[in-house]
């Protein structure tokens, strides 16, 4: 937080299959995994491009990283389009890898229908609810230089992971 990148609209793919996204795929993955995130958006890495990727699989057992979290599954979303469903929108904690070691409580529509392509061209239409709606919401927020923390309605409910959630194992994006 704080680099200029993260506060730009980043621009439309137009070449699917290329070198260039097989490799910053290669790269969001790796950062992704690394920093064990939910999810990661191209100009979380510095590159201006709407590409999101994001997943959360194998809930339960010690090494959960989001106990609470709905398994969402692993998805590359090329150039996404969010229609809210309805008008219902929940509060939940959130935190990011842009923002390290803060959380903050964020409203989100509860329920999304997605739209986008995967690497390869391919239309994804999805309607979701719950976390990963609200992953995708996020996500796709970074594409138009949004950070959770300008969603913040009440920045009392804004702070620090480990002061918030003393008990918590749960990671930062
Ligand atoms: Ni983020």
């Amino acid at each position: 937080m704080g680099d200029a990148r993260l506060l730009q609209m980043a621009e439309t793919i137009s070449d699917f299959g290329g070198d260039e996204l097989r490799s910053l795929l290669a790269d969001m993955r790796d950062t992704m995994q690394a920093l064990n995130g939910a999810g990661l958006a191209a100009p979380q890495i510095g590159v201006g491009l709407r590409v999101v990727i994001f997943g959360v699989q194998d809930q339960g057992g010690g090494a959960s990283r989001y106990p609470d979290a709905d398994t969402v599954p692993e998805t590359v979303l090329i150039n996404p389009f969010i229609t809210p469903v309805d008008d219902e929108i929940i509060d939940d904690w959130e935190g990011c890898l842009s923002v390290p070691g803060l959380r903050g409580l964020v409203p989100r529509y509860s329920t999304i229908r997605y739209q986008g392509f995967d690497e390869y061209g391919a239309l994804i239409d999805r309607t979701v609810s719950g976390f990963h709606a609200r992953v995708v919401q996020h996500e796709c927020d970074h594409l138009d230089g949004i950070l959770y923390p300008m969603r913040i309605t009440d920045l009392r409910n804004f702070g620090y992971k480990d002061v918030l959630f003393p008990d918590s194992s749960q990671q930062d994006e």
